[in-house]
């Protein structure tokens, strides 16, 4: 399970972010200390937040050619490379060149307010 933290960048028991700083509805990209590797994928809706690792499963780029823009209109999961969209709840790729696959689930807790990674 400790791969996950290392190929994000993001360490076990890093901040992640409040959860006052989650706009319902709005994926927000967060990278660890080294910009070079993914980051994660935050994503809130209703009362429940889901995290993934920002790795698409076709062909293991960032989702976000630009820096942190993950999204489609209607909230989807967007991967800028080749255009597969995620359903950002379940994580399934619903359309593109890797259909039915799944953007890996990033663990998190929830501490005194913060997302910690872990
Ligand atoms: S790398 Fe995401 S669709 Fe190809």
């Amino acid at each position: 399970m400790d791969d996950i933290f290392k190929s994000s960048g993001i360490k076990r028991n890093t901040k992640i972010c409040k959860i006052e700083d989650l706009e319902e509805d709005k994926a927000l990209v967060k990278k660890g200390e080294d910009k070079y590797l993914p980051g994660i994928i935050i994503y809130k809706n209703k009362d429940s937040i889901y995290i993934w690792l920002n790795n698409c499963p076709h062909a293991h780029l960032t989702l976000d050619i630009i820096e942190g823009r993950v999204q489609s209109k209607n909230n989807d999961l967007l991967c800028a490379n080749h255009g597969a969209k995620f359903n950002p709840i379940t994580g399934e790729c619903i359309k593109g060149p890797c259909k039915n696959s799944f953007l890996k689930s990033f663990p998190f807790k929830i501490k005194n307010n913060y997302i910690l990674a872990g």
